[in-house]
C-alpha cells in the first residue's frame, strides 16, 4: 500500500465574511478512516471540497504527500475519487461515455485501450449498472446516477476515496455497496466520508464533527 497523507493546518473557510469553519487541523494517513459529521448547513461540503481542492481554504494550508512525495494541488484529482451531490456527470453522454472520458483524464493515457476497458466494464459491474451503459445519463433515476458517481470515482482505484453522502438516494442494495467500498478502501488507501447517516457513521476509524471548528 502507498502511504498517503492529508495534511490540513489550520484551515479556516468563510464566505463573504461569514465563517464556516476554522482552525481545522487534522492528519488524514492511509490504513485509517474518517467521518466528518454535523448539521445540514454547518460545512461537511465544503470541508470536502477543500480538501479536494475544488475550493480554496481563507486561511491556512493544505498538503498531500504520496511516499513522502508532495503532490501539487493541480493534481490531486488524479490521486482522488470523489463521490458527491455537486459532482455532474455530463446528461448526454451514456453511462460508459462519461466513465471513458473521464478515465482517460485522469490516468492520462496511462493504460492500455483493453486495461481501460475491462477496469471500466469490473466498475460498471460492481455498481450493477452495466446492462444500461449504453444509456444516456438524462435517462437514468436518481439512484443510477448516484451509482454511475460511484463507479466513477473507483474506476481509477484512488490512493484517496471521499464520499459525501455517498448514501443518498440509494436503496438497500446500494446502501450495502456503500458498506462494501469502505471496507475495501480501508485496506488499500484513505477514506474520508461526510455523512450525518447513523449506519455509515460506523464505518470509520476516527470522527469528526465540524461543528466543533465554530
Ligand atoms: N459557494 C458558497 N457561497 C456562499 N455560501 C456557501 C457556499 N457554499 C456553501 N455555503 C454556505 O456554507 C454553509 C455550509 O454549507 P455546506 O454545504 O458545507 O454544509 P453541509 O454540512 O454539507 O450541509 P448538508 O448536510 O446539507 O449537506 C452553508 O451555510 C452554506 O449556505
Ligand atoms: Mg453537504
Amino acid at each position: 500500500m502507498l502511504i498517503t497523507e492529508i495534511k490540513c493546518e489550520n484551515l479556516s473557510k468563510s464566505f463573504s465574511g461569514k465563517n464556516i469553519f476554522k482552525n481545522f487541523s487534522f492528519n488524514f494517513t492511509s490504513g485509517s478512516s474518517a467521518v466528518i459529521t454535523g448539521r445540514n448547513g454547518s460545512g461537511k461540503s465544503t470541508l470536502v471540497k477543500v480538501i479536494s481542492n475544488l475550493i480554496q481554504p481563507s486561511k491556512g494550508k493544505i498538503s498531500v504527500k504520496i511516499n513522502d512525495k508532495q503532490i501539487p494541488g493541480t493534481d490531486y484529482f488524479r490521486y482522488t475519487g470523489l463521490v458527491s451531490p455537486y459532482l455532474n456527470l455530463y446528461d448526454e453522454l451514456t453511462g460508459i461515455e462519461n466513465l471513458t472520458f473521464f478515465y482517460e483524464l485522469k490516468s492520462d493515457g496511462k493504460s492500455t485501450e483493453s486495461e481501460k476497458n475491462e477496469r471500466i466494464e469490473f466498475y460498471l459491474n460492481k455498481v450493477n449498472m452495466y446492462e444500461r451503459r449504453n444509456d444516456v445519463i438524462r435517462t437514468y433515476s436518481t439512484g443510477m446516477k448516484q451509482k454511475l458517481k460511484i463507479a466513477f470515482a473507483l474506476m481509477n482505484q484512488p490512493e484517496i476515496l471521499i464520499l459525501d453522502e455517498p448514501g443518498s438516494n440509494l436503496d438497500k442494495e446500494g446502501k450495502d455497496l456503500i458498506k462494501n467500498i469502505c471496507d475495501e478502501q480501508k485496506e488499500k488507501g484513505l477514506l474520508i466520508l461526510a455523512t450525518n447517516n447513523d449506519r455509515e457513521k460506523e464505518y470509520c476509524s476516527e470522527i469528526i464533527n465540524i461543528e466543533d471548528y465554530k
